[in-house]
């Protein structure tokens, strides 16, 4: 080929494989955002599958016809998938079409051009030939590699995502790190503290102080959605307040180590986890790092009064408390909440310092009379090194508490000792007296009155 006709179908050749390439990444771009928009979806399809087989959903899966209402559901979601495959599918062909299209138009001038410069005699048919060979062998060379750049774009759009994933993850991560908490510790105090959640508009907390001292017992009351377990989430230093500040002893959270912090609180609350391993493992968890044989666990199991329980167990302590496996056993839920009991007891008996015990709803699984032992246990449970925060809504459990606050709409609304509040006749009163009522004896249940007959006319 003379030198001379090189330069001319150099850009030819760019001109054939540039419609290719913009064939392919529009497609990409359209499959990344098909991707994007359906893949909560795909997850609500698989939840479904889920749904359908697993043990917790079973009963009502069965008695209340769940199963054939959300295989309806995965039905026309499965339908929808498809619809948008085959939409993705049809813009696809449409697209490549164009592509191929455009890309033949420049081939064809191509071509036209060569003919046009051998007819001029500004080409030999030899070098002709040549360049045949060489725009075919060039385009198919050069959409190889248009093919593998738009790949490549096509997998830095999903790098793109996953890096603004790992800066979220770190801007959100707990830092490790920070000051040492103080060995002693006096109080734990929440000033002027607000918390919004992220996605929320009103606050969950709204300037709520409180001070909890060692050795004592602290209820917070409140009905639901009053914020209760976004306070203890703050104790524990789970959260950090937006506004104000919490405080152990004088160091502030937000500057404080947080694993040494997590190590001073033991947390009991209403859906703890039931771990899928031994009943004895289930209580060791509390404090994992901690060797202990069946023989130390003894005492948190009395403590919980869960020998009874234990004892029904086929292996006692050893017994594997996880369906899923062979011959492994199940507890109630009342069963459970007394080996969380057990568990908590255990992380306390085993803290090498002052610390915060947070117990949130703990006795909604228990009957009456174990609803009040465990009461009476939790409080039993404060010690001097030990500040106890009981959450409930159970009225009956907060009366011996040292301090009681209610919570109002993430507002601190009263606070006072049980007969301060009562005296005060405001809304712990009438929480209590409400309750109060439904266990009243059954003679001042008034009976319905016979219904009068009114004559329309
Ligand atoms: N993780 C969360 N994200 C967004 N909002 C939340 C979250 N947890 C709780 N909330 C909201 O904050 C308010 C207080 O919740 P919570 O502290 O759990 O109340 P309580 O324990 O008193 O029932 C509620 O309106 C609840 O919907
Ligand atoms: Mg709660």
């Amino acid at each position: 080929m003379s030198a001379t006709t090189n330069p001319a179908l150099l850009p030819m050749l760019i001109l054939i494989a540039a419609p290719r390439g913009w064939g392919a990444m529009r497609v990409a771009q359209e499959r990344y955002v098909s991707v994007m928009s359906w893949v909560e979806h795909v997850r609500a399809g698989r939840l479904i599958g889920n749904l359908l087989t697993e043990r917790t959903a079973a009963q009502e899966v069965r008695i209340h016809s769940v199963g054939p209402f959300l295989l309806s559901r995965y039905e026309r979601m499965a339908e929808s998938a498809e619809a948008e495959q085959e939409r993705l599918a049809s813009s696809k062909a449409v697209t490549e079409w164009v592509a191929a299209a455009l890309s033949g138009v420049a081939m064809a001038v191509t071509y036209g051009i060569m003919f046009w410069l051998i007819m001029g005699g500004h080409m030999s048919l030899a070098v002709a030939g040549t360049a045949v060979i060489a725009v075919r062998s060039g385009s198919a060379s050069l959409g190889a590699l248009v093919m593998n750049v738009n790949q490549l774009h096509e997998e830095s759009l999903y790098v793109r995502d996953h890096s603004r994933f790992l800066d979220e993850a770190t801007r959100r991560t707990i830092p490790s790190g920070g000051d040492p908490v103080p060995a002693r510790v006096r109080q734990v105090t929440l000033d002027q503290v607000t918390y919004r959640y992220p996605d929320r508009a009103d606050p969950a907390l709204d300037e709520v102080s409180l001070t909890l001292p060692m050795g004592s017992v602290t209820a917070v009351v409140g009905e639901n959605g009053s914020g209760k377990s976004t306070l203890m989430k703050l104790l524990s230093g789970l959260l950090l307040p937006q506004v104000g500040t919490v405080r152990w002893g004088d160091a502030e959270v937000a500057s404080l180590d947080r694993s040494q912090l997590f190590d001073r609180v033991a947390l009991l609350t209403q859906d703890f986890q039931r771990w899928p391993v031994t009943a004895a493992m289930n209580i060791r968890i509390g404090r994992p790092a901690h060797e202990a044989g069946p023989e130390d666990l003894r005492p948190s199991v009395d403590y919980a009064s869960a020998g009874p329980v234990v004892a029904k167990l086929p292996d006692g302590l050893q017994s594997l408390l996880a369906r899923v496996f062979r011959g492994a056993s199940e507890l109630s839920g009342g069963e459970w909440q007394k080996i969380g009991l057990a568990r908590t007891h255990w992380r306390s008996s085993t803290a090498a310092a002052e610390g915060v015990l947070i117990v949130d709803e703990p006795t909604s699984a228990l009957d009456p009379q174990a609803e009040i032992a465990a009461f009476d246990r939790i409080r039993r449970l404060a010690s001097p090194d030990l500040a106890v925060v009981l959450v409930t809504h159970r009225m009956s459990g907060v009366r011996h508490a040292d301090r009681i606050y209610v919570l109002h709409q993430g507002r601190l609304a009263e606070q006072g000792s049980h007969q301060e509040l009562m005296a005060a006749r405001g809304r712990y009163a009438a929480m209590f007296d409400a309750q109060a009522a439904q266990y009243a004896p059954a003679p001042t249940v008034p009976h319905p009155a016979p219904p009068t007959v009114v004559d329309p006319a």
